[in-house]
């Protein structure tokens, strides 16, 4: 099989003005891709703007022969989305590929975390990822054929982490986005797919202590690359991503306990089922809501 090659593509990254966007738009950039670095520029905490991160990386792709353009709008709006779109359809004529990766961290454990600081986190990885997929997601469905969508989630919420309540909700929701892009876009190729990366960058600061320099940005790209790919038909996925090591994150269902058709589990009945509730053998991991309930019909129907 041959290399891994996005000629003739276009690709809309988030946050791409350094840490990990930045080395998904080099490696997609360096594979023919046309890319739209966007990012906004700001601090980790989500204040502040400015240009010269974008208009870097594109300096980068484009004296090493590659294609890009710098976007500078926040993906925090539904303007900021059509804008980033507007973007790759005005400069490239198309849009195939959306990494979403823009983020930003207001850390603080949940007693004490404030209102806003659960508004601006939302707005950037959850409403953020929304607003720049919808519109991408309508131009593929419409033309046909073609769009690979990347979330970028995170442990914090798949796994739950102390002090980031406003982070793992948003991270999780992603999850439930691509889940439902997924089945949207199954019949026109489009694929969607979630990355929980772990690497050190500016987000992430001190946190990784003796291990940071294990952990670099451009070992969470060449998975991101895979999923954007023609090669890939991978959707409805989940990939835990750093170090040198992926692997598959999957939300499965067990086979259960079932007191019979038209019964009603009293809380005595669950308390003496529990193990077999929870008991992972035989788990099955459903790719749709449907899949869930199709699990369930036989014992309705027995
Ligand atoms: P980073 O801070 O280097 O990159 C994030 C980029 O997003 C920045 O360049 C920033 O300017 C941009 N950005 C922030 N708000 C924006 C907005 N409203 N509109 C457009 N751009 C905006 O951090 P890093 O680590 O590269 O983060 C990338 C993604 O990976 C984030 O979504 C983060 O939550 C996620 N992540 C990172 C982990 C890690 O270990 N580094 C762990 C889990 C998730």
């Amino acid at each position: 099989m041959g290399d891994v090659r996005f000629d003739g593509r276009v690709a809309i990254i988030t946050g791409a003005g350094g840490g990990l966007g930045r080395e998904h738009a080099l490696l997609l950039g360096s594979r023919g891709a046309a890319v739209v670095i966007n990012d906004l520029g700001g601090n980790a905490d989500g204040t502040g703007s400015g240009q010269s991160a974008a208009d870097l990386v594109v300096k980068e792709i484009s004296e090493a022969g590659g294609q890009a353009v710098a976007n500078y709008d926040s993906v925090t709006t539904p303007e900021g989305g059509e804008a980033i779109v507007k973007a790759a359809l005005d400069t490239f004529g198309q849009v195939d590929i959306v990494i979403n990766n823009a983020g930003i961290l207001r850390d603080r454990s949940f007693p004490k975390l404030p209102p806003a600081d659960l508004e601006a986190v939302l707005d950037v990885h959850l409403k953020g990822a929304f607003f720049v997929s919808q519109p991408a997601f309508r131009f593929m469905k419409e033309r046909g054929g073609y769009g690979r969508f990347v979330f970028t989630a995170s442990a914090a919420g798949i796994f739950g982490n102390f002090g980031q309540a406003n982070y793992g909700a948003a991270k999780m929701g992603l999850v439930g986005l691509s889940n439902v892009l997924a089945q949207e876009g199954a019949k026109y190729n489009i694929l969607s797919n979630v990355i929980a990366p772990i690497a050190q960058t500016r987000l992430l600061g001190e946190l990784l202590g003796p291990f940071a320099d294990k952990l670099q940005p451009a070992q969470i790209s060449g998975i991101v690359a895979y999923l954007c790919s023609e090669d890939s038909t991978l959707t409805h996925e989940i990939f835990s991503v750093g170090g040198g090591r992926i692997a598959r994150i999957f939300v499965g269902l067990t086979p259960g306990w079932f007191g019979g058709v038209g019964s009603v589990p009293t809380p005595e009945e669950v308390r003496d089922n529990l193990d077999q509730i929870r008991d992972p053998n035989g788990y099955i991991i459903p790719d749709s809501a449907a899949a869930e309930m199709a699990a369930a019909v036989p014992l309705l129907t027995s």
